[in-house]
């Protein structure tokens, strides 16, 4: 028995927000955003269009490329940090859009780490259970409802997307999936953060007042954190699955900021031509980045059999993972 991604898919919203858009917003500059974090623009959901709107779109795609119905869908996942609803899950949501009438649907909640940390769920329980044969990951975020578009910080950062992987058990012995390394560390949940609207600090005017429903982050110290985080997990991961760097295709990093990607790559020792970069067409769109990096490339002809790829992640929580990839 193996397991095999038969599809991917993504989506990203119609509205294109340009850096020069946000200088009539926030005080800030083209120059300033570009230099420092690679970002040229980015997309913004409709106010009709919900996270698992974008999900459902995502899907769909990955479902046609693959040739599966929604009903031969076991499990669905979601890994948001801007669900529909506190709940019940967007998974469920997208259950319904989809009309995945037999799935188990759950969400998973590991902020920009979220897509891989689901398929490490995706892997195990394909593997551990004989129930569950088909499996869709999905990574899918609104940003722009929880960025403060007060806070120039921030708000130039975060973009709306989605992206989905169909991972499906087959007859052969081929793993796609070679390795994962995930980790975590709770001392740091306050410099990534959204303070208000849980059971620590429920909705009320006073946090509305204080903006406290936005996020909220201590820029600096993430990105030190999230390079050391993200080329230990690499270094981790390859060493699991006995691989070199030098080995590798493609290093497909979330995407948060170039700065972040070209350092994690320098540090890898990786050339920048096998760093797969769209950061600057999208900005940080959280659990959805390395999918929807993942779905271009693979529609783009980048990607061909064989082909080593090393996904790595960093985000809130703080959370990290890297998860190892041939291509099959
Ligand atoms: C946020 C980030 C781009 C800031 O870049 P930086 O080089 O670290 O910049 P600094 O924090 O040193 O700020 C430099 C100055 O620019 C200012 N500044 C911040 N945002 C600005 C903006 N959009 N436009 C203009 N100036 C801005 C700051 O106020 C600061 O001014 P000061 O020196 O007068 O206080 C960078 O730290 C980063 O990308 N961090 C990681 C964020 C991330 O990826 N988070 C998600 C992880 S999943």
């Amino acid at each position: 028995m193996g397991i095999r991604i038969v599809g991917i898919g993504s989506y990203t919203p119609e509205r294109v927000l340009t850096n020069k858009d946000l200088e009539k917003m926030v005080d800030t500059s083209d120059e300033w955003i570009s230099t420092r974090t690679g970002i040229k623009e980015r997309r913004i959901a409709a106010d009709n269009e919900f996270t698992s709107d974008l999900a459902v779109k995502a899907a769909q795609r990955a479902m046609e490329m693959a040739g599966v119905s929604p009903e031969e869908i076991d499990v669905i996942t979601v890994a948001s940090i801007t669900n529909d609803r506190v709940f019940p899950s967007t998974a469920c949501f997208v259950q319904k859009k989809i009309g995945a009438a037999n799935a188990v649907c759950f969400d998973v909640q590991a902020a920009c780490s979220g897509l891989l940390y689901s398929l490490e769920v995706a892997n195990n329980m394909l593997k551990g259970s004989s129930k569950y044969k088909t499996f869709l990951v999905i990574g899918a975020e609104k940003l722009s409802t929880i960025v403060d578009w007060q806070d120039r910080n921030t708000c130039v950062l975060f973009g709306d997307g989605a992206s989905a992987l169909l991972l499906k058990k087959t007859d052969d012995d081929k793993e796609c999936i070679l390795s994962t390394n995930l980790g975590s560390d709770g001392n740091y949940t306050d410099i990534l953060h959204l303070p208000a609207g849980g059971s620590a600090m429920p909705a009320s005017h006073e946090t509305i007042d204080q903006r406290l429903h936005y996020l909220k982050m201590g820029g600096r110290e993430v990105f030190k954190l999230a390079v050391n985080a993200m080329v230990s997990s690499c270094h981790k991961a390859l060493a699991e699955a006995n691989v070199k760097a030098s080995d590798l295709a493609w290093l497909v990093p979330h995407q948060a900021n170039l700065r972040i990607l070209q350092a994690v790559a320098e540090r890898l020792e990786m050339p920048v031509d096998n760093v797969y970069v769209n950061v600057n067409k999208y900005g940080n769109t959280s659990a959805a980045s390395i999918g929807i990096a993942l779905d271009e490339m693979l529609r783009g002809g980048k990607i061909h059999k064989g082909d080593l790829i090393l996904l790595t992640a960093f985000g809130g929580g703080l959370t990290w993972a890297s998860t190892l990839l041939r291509w099959c």
